[in-house]
């Protein structure tokens, strides 16, 4: 089983970044419980993270060429706008799971709306950086 977990703009800066939403913990944080996470159950997993919105895009295409099981996406930003990045899910049909950590629906109205969504076979927000592991768990027994 091949997990890639992908993260999109700002999240590389957690820690630093809106501590009171987002929390202390870092980006080397999360991944570090991700890796230690999978490696117990026994899943080969890719953390890869793009302020980019085409870096996102070509991250998801690749994971059809490198035989990818399951995508865990926080899209960040690029939630709410990016068509691309649907298109791009749409395109490889690697079941996706979306995560959010912070309480995306108790935010702003621009918030309301994921286009990822649209693809995703669950959503996850507000569990903070629990929500990776419970996407990554769902995709496992799928
Ligand atoms: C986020 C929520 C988004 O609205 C925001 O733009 C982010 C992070 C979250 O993890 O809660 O960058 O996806």
């Amino acid at each position: 089983m091949k997990i890639l977990v992908l993260n999109g703009p700002n999240l590389n800066m957690l820690g630093i970044r809106e501590p009171d939403i987002y929390g202390k913990s870092t980006y080397d944080d999360l991944v570090k419980m991700i890796g230690e996470h999978c490696e117990k159950a026994g899943v080969e997993v890719s953390c890869k993270q793009s302020n980019s919105e085409g870096a996102l895009v070509d991250m998801i295409q690749q994971a059809y060429f490198d035989k990818v099981d399951g995508i865990v996406i926080n899209p960040g930003a690029y939630t709410h706008t990016s068509v691309a990045i649907l298109d791009a899910l749409k395109a490889v049909s690697i079941p996706a799971v979306e995560v959010h950590i912070s309480k995306v629906d108790e935010r702003e109205s621009f918030r309301q709306i994921s286009y990822v969504s649209y693809y995703a076979s669950k959503t996850i927000t507000g569990k903070g950086f629990e929500g990776y592991i419970e996407a990554i768990d769902y995709l496992v027994v799928q």
